[in-house]
């Protein structure tokens, strides 16, 4: 288990979470904030709430910081039946599904991502909301003919050295405000150096402007 995750456990369920990958955008403290509470320590409680909820809760964490094991024999987690991703107005893209992060370590299973569009996350290709402190401006919309797509199977996600983020197989992208919205199928190109013109896709501009994906290594099998 990677070091910055740390596990909060009742009788019947524990929940883990990330640090380095929560953006605070508050959704565990809305949802229930007995379990879910910032100033306590633990901040996570999982004794204060009952499996099923805190389980929903956590499903709702749009960034994977937290994911849960059922003690109890309850439902895990599982992806939906399609995939989604959904570019967020000046943030990140958010992605639900049946992911497979491919890194130089190895494959990762996510349900749940958010990754960086901007270029300044240190912690990549994660966000960590350093899109704020760089004030990236993108509306999260997009203009591309749609593919005819079929839905549901793993997506794989692959990250080019100092370059895109290729996505392969089936995704429903959507912008935030939800006025856009296309099925992908095979290979899309994501930008992750902010400077895209033709956002949220690659268009080769990382080249020009340099883009360095600092401290993360290449992948070692490339697609
Ligand atoms: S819902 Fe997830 S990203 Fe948001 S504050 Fe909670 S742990 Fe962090
Ligand atoms: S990663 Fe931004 S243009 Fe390619």
């Amino acid at each position: 288990m990677p070091p910055k995750i740390r596990e909060y456990e009742s009788d019947a369920i524990i929940v883990r979470f990330d640090l380095k990958r929560c953006i605070h955008s508050e959704e565990c403290i809305k949802g229930l904030p007995g379990v879910f509470e910032r100033d306590r320590k633990p901040w996570v409680d999982p004794s204060q709430g009952d499996a099923d909820g805190i389980a929903a809760v956590i499903e709702q964490c749009p960034t994977g910081a937290l994911t849960y094991s059922r003690k109890d024999g309850g439902a895990e987690e599982s992806a939906p039946e399609r995939n989604y991703a959904t570019v967020a107005a000046d943030g990140p893209l958010y992605a639900r599904g049946d992911i497979e992060l491919y890194t130089s370590d190895g494959v990762e299973k996510h349900t749940r991502i958010a990754l960086c569009r901007c270029g300044a996350a240190h912690n990549k290709p994660h966000c960590d909301n350093s899109h704020k402190d760089i004030d990236f401006k993108h509306d999260g919309a997009f203009t591309r003919q749609p593919a005819t797509a079929e839905l549901g199977g793993p997506i794989e996600i692959h990250l080019r050295e100092n370059g895109p983020i290729l996505f392969i197989g089936n995704l429903q992208l959507e912008s935030s405000d939800g006025s856009h919205s296309m099925l992908c199928s095979g290979q899309t190109w994501f930008c992750r150096c902010g400077h895209a013109e033709n956002k949220p896709f690659c268009d080769g501009a990382h080249k020009q402007v340099e883009f360095e994906a600092s401290g993360e290594a290449p992948e070692s099998r490339q697609v």
